[in-house]
C-alpha cells in the first residue's frame, strides 16, 4: 500500500514539475564569468512564438542591492536601458540575454520576468527566473617564497612560506608537501586567507618538496614551482650491525681469528661523522673513524667493549652505541683440543664435567636398554660406591660418542647461543655471563628421571 502510494505521489509530482517547467527553461542558474569575456544568459522557449504574444523584462540586482531594468521587450520590440546599450545584446526571437564584455560591476542577480498570452486560450501565463552571476579575474601562476631561504636546523628554526598571485580574484590557496595537502596543526599555522604557512618549530618530518596551489571560480588550481625544504637533524636511531658473528642483544660473539666488519648507522642530515672507540680496562682510545670497523681478535674469553659515536656537525648533536665483543668458538666450528687461553676455574670445570658424566651415563643406559623401567632398575640395584665410579672413567670415551650442547645465555636480551662444552668452560671465566647447562638429563622421560634423582 505504502509503496504504491509513494509511487502515486511521485508521478503526481513529476507531472506537476513538468507542467510548471514548461514554456521556458534556463539551463544554468549560476554563471561564473571571467572579466572581459562575454556571458550569455541562455533561455530556452518551449512554445512557438507564432501562437502567443510575449512581454517581459530583464533586470539586474547588484550585490549592493540596487536594481536596474536592463531590457523591456515584446515580440516585436526591445528597449534597452541607455546605460547598457553598448554592453548588452537582446535579440529576438529567443529571450536570452548576452552581456558582451563582463566587468566586476556586472556581478549580481539577473531576473527574467515573462508574460505569455497564447492565441488559443484566454489568460496570461507568468514566468519568473533568477540567474546568479559572479565575475572573476583568472589567477596567475602563484609565486612561492621561503624564509629563511637556506636550510634550517631542526627544533631551532621557524620557516615561513608565502604564496602570492599577481592577478586573480577570490583566490583560494592550498598547500602541498610531497603532493600531500597540509592542514593546520600545532606546528602549522596558516594566515587568514591561507596565503602564508608558518612552521614553528621546524622538524625532520617537515623536510620535503613544497608547492602552493591557487584557484578561484574561473581558474582550476594553478601550481607554483616546487621548493625544497631542507632540515638538518639527527643523529637518530644509531645502530651497530654486522653480517658476521653472532649477535645477542649488545653482545657480538665472533670466532677467533675471524675478520669481522661492523657498520655504524644513524639517520642524520647532513651525514654524521663516525668515530669508533675501544674501551679496555679503563682506557678508551679511538680505533678508527668512519662508519666501518674492522676487527680480528684471537683473544679468547676476553670481553672487549666498543663504542660507535655519531656526530652531526651542524646540529651539534651526537649519539653513541656500545657493544661487547666476545671471542669464542661458535657452534659450527668444532674447536680443536687446544688448551691455550685463559685458565678454567676448577670448580666450574668440575660442575660441568659431573653433569656431563651423569648425562652420558643416562644416555648410555637408555641406549642399551630402551625400556625406561629397566634403566631404573639397573641403576637402582647398583651399590652407591659403584654408581659413582663411571663418573671418572667414562669421561674421555663419552666425548667421542655423544655430543652434548649447552645453552649460553648472555646478559641483555634472553637469547641463547650454542657452544661446545669446552668453549663454554672458558666462557665461564667472563664474569657477567650466565651459563646454563642444558644437559641430557632433560631428555630422559619425566617420571623415571625424577624418581632417579630423588
Ligand atoms: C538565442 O539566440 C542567441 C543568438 O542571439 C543564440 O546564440 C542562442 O543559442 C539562442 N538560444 C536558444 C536557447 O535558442
Ligand atoms: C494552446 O497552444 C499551446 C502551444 O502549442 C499548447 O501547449 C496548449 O495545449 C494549447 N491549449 C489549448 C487549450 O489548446
Ligand atoms: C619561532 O617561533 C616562535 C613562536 O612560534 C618564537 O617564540 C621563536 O622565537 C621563533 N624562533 C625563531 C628562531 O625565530
Ligand atoms: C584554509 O585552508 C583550510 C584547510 O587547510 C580550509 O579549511 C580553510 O577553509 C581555508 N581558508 C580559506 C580562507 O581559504
Ligand atoms: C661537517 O661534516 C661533513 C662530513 O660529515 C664535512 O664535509 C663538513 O665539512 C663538516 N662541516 C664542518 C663545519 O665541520
Ligand atoms: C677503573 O676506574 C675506576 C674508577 O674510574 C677505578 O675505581 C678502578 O680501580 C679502575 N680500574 C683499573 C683496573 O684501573
Amino acid at each position: 500500500m505504502e509503496a504504491t502510494g509513494g509511487l502515486y505521489i511521485c508521478s503526481v509530482l513529476l507531472i506537476l514539475t513538468e507542467v510548471s517547467s514548461e514554456y521556458i527553461h534556463i539551463p544554468s542558474l549560476v554563471h561564473h564569468g571571467m572579466e572581459g569575456k562575454p556571458l550569455l544568459l541562455s533561455v530556452e522557449t518551449h512554445f512557438s512564438l507564432d501562437e502567443a504574444e510575449i512581454q517581459g523584462t530583464w533586470s539586474h540586482t547588484r550585490p549592493s542591492g540596487t536594481r536596474t531594468t536592463l531590457v523591456t521587450f515584446t515580440k516585436e520590440t526591445a528597449i534597452t536601458d541607455m546605460m547598457y546599450r553598448n554592453r548588452l545584446l537582446f535579440r529576438e526571437p529567443n529571450v536570452s540575454l548576452l552581456i558582451q564584455k563582463l566587468n566586476t560591476d556586472d556581478e549580481g542577480e539577473y531576473h527574467l520576468n515573462l508574460h505569455i498570452e497564447f492565441h488559443n486560450r484566454t489568460g496570461l501565463v507568468n514566468r519568473e527566473r533568477t540567474v546568479r552571476v559572479t565575475v572573476d579575474v583568472p589567477v596567475s601562476t602563484p609565486v612561492l617564497e621561503k624564509s629563511p631561504s637556506n636550510p634550517v636546523v631542526e627544533d631551532k628554526a621557524n620557516v615561513t612560506w608565502t604564496c602570492s598571485v599577481e592577478r586573480g580574484t577570490r583566490v583560494v590557496f592550498q598547500w602541498l608537501r610531497d603532493n600531500v595537502a597540509l592542514t593546520p596543526s600545532d606546528r602549522y599555522h596558516f594566515s587568514q586567507d591561507n596565503s602564508t604557512l608558518f612552521i614553528s618549530p621546524v622538524r625532520k618530518e617537515d623536510k620535503g618538496t613544497y608547492r602552493c596551489l591557487a584557484s578561484n571560480p574561473v581558474s582550476q588550481g594553478r601550481n607554483s614551482r616546487a621548493v625544497e625544504l631542507n632540515v638538518y637533524y639527527g643523529p637518530y636511531n644509531l645502530e651497530v650491525n654486522s653480517v658476521q658473528g653472532l649477535r645477542t642483544g649488545e653482545v657480538f660473539t665472533i670466532n677467533p681469528g675471524e675478520l669481522v666488519f661492523f657498520e655504524c648507522q644513524a639517520d642524520s642530515n647532513p651525514p654524521n661523522s663516525y668515530v669508533w672507540i675501544s674501551k679496555n680496562r679503563n682506557t678508551s682510545q679511538i680505533v678508527t673513524e668512519g662508519p666501518r670497523l674492522e676487527v680480528r681478535s684471537y683473544r679468547l674469553a676476553q670481553a672487549e667493549e666498543y663504542l660507535c659515536r655519531a656526530f652531526n656537525n651542524v646540529t651539534q648533536k651526537q649519539d653513541e652505541a656500545q657493544f661487547t665483543l666476545v671471542v669464542a668458538s661458535l657452534g659450527t666450528e668444532k674447536e680443536k683440543h687446544t688448551q691455550k687461553g685463559s685458565p678454567v676455574s676448577p670448580l666450574a670445570a668440575m660442575a660441568v664435567c659431573s653433569s656431563f658424566v651423569i648425562g652420558c651415563m643416562l644416555l648410555f643406559f637408555l641406549r642399551r636398554t630402551c625400556h625406561p623401567k629397566r634403566v631404573l632398575m639397573n641403576i637402582y640395584n647398583r651399590p652407591f660406591a659403584e654408581q659413582k665410579r663411571p663418573h671418572r672413567s667414562g669421561h674421555e670415551d663419552a666425548t667421542e660418542d655423544f655430543g652434548i650442547y649447552e645453552f649460553v645465555s648472555i646478559p641483555g636480551k634472553m637469547e641463547s647461543a650454542q657452544a661446545s662444552c669446552r668453549s663454554l668452560a672458558r666462557l665461564e671465566s667472563i664474569q657477567d655471563m650466565h651459563t646454563t647447562i642444558y644437559d641430557v638429563i632433560r631428555h630422559v622421560p619425566e617420571t623415571p628421571s625424577h624418581s632417579l634423582l630423588t
